[in-house]
């Protein structure tokens, strides 16, 4: 068994590449590199360099190598760049899928695992301790968060018209390191940005404290990246089953920890002194956002085994080494 892992040069990608092989499977990559890093990608796994917007390019690889499934992981995810430049997110993120989808129809290939992301909920209207659930009404407040909702539509429809098996996971907020060499390297997301400031001498910002939460800062379901590698592969085993269908599934742990819950981790960790400077709020910051994730366990037998100590403490090894 062949999975054309997209993105398998990336940070969750790198991931899920050492867990599909751990899994028995072969691993072909699909990557144009633009942030992926060649050095991610484990001996002997073969990494075709095509952009998904070509689609010959993408038909190509799907001639050239026998694929029984695509986990499609390659995507734009920068929320502030998709709202300066939509069109190019709908091209990389939506053209670029149906090229892939395509191809896979015409190769006869059924089993697709959707990276897709809690930003298709926007800013959902439940109470601050509520879990948002799948069945949660989906409105994405920015163009990366649609093409995110409209790859699902996309996979939904093919699952009734063409019998594709899909999961599309709906990542909460990832962070940690399977491996130190395996971090993320951007900084993009609030644990690279706080070690980015702290190590650089300056103070983390905290945006709004006035949040109806139990510190006023808004709380998010981090989730560690070896957690999602996992994820993934009991993804894999799910969509491999013939009776699937399609599913929306939540990736997350179930637990929500505020911004000052996650820099009073780092403080301890790291062992540098946290004094986070409070700021006002930004606009599209939901005061919570944590996963239900029974549906998770229940279809996929899965559930998130790191806390907040691993996600930071393990970050922190793999930041080091980087920068
Ligand atoms: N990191 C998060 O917190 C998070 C949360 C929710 C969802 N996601 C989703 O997870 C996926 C992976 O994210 P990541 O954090 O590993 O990002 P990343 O940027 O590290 O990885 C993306 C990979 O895809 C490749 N790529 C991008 N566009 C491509 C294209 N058009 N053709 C071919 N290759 C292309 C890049 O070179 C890179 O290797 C994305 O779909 C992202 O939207 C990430």
């Amino acid at each position: 068994m062949t999975w054309l892992i997209t993105g398998g040069a990336g940070y969750i990608g790198a991931h899920v590449v050492r867990e599909t092989l751990k899994s028995g499977r072969n691993v072909v990559i699909l990557d144009d590199m633009s942030t992926g890093i060649a050095t991610r990608i484990p001996d002997g796994v073969t990494l075709e360099e095509v952009t998904l917007v070509d689609k010959a390019g993408v038909e190509a690889v799907f001639a050239k190598h026998e694929i029984t499934g695509v986990l499609h992981l390659a995507a734009r995810k920068q929320v502030g760049e998709s709202v300066e430049k939509p069109l190019y997110y709908w091209d990389e993120n939506i053209n670029g899928l149906t090229h892939l989808v395509g191809a896979m129809k015409n190769s006869g290939i059924k089993n697709l695992v959707f990276s897709s992301s809690a930003a298709v909920y926007g800013e959902p209207d439940i109470a601050p301790d509520a879990l948002i659930t799948e069945a949660t009404h989906c409105l994405p407040i920015n163009p990366y968060g649609a093409t995110k909702l409209a790859g699902e539509w996309i996979a939904h429809a093919l699952s009734a018209s063409d019998d594709f098996h899909v999961a599309a996971l709906r990542y909460f907020n990832v962070a940690g390191a399977g491996s130190p060499q395996l971090g993320d390297q951007f900084i993009l997301n609030l644990v690279p940005i706080v070690f980015d400031a702290l190590t650089k001498g300056n103070q983390p910002r905290v945006f709004g404290d006035d949040y109806p939460t139990p510190d006023g800062s808004c709380i998010r379901d981090y989730v560690h990246v070896q957690d999602l590698a996992e994820a993934h592969v009991a993804a894999m085993d799910y969509v491999e089953r013939p009776d699937t269908t399609f599913a929306a599934i939540n990736i997350g742990t179930g637990r929500g920890a505020s911004v000052f819950e996650v820099l009073d981790m780092v403080r301890e960790v790291t062992g540098l002194e946290v004094t986070p400077e409070r700021i006002q709020r930004r606009a599209g910051d939901p005061a919570a956002l944590t996963a239900d994730v029974s549906r998770a366990a229940q279809l996929l037998d899965w559930q998130s085994k790191y806390d907040l100590r691993d996600i930071i403490s393990s970050a922190w090894t793999a930041w080091q080494q980087t920068h």
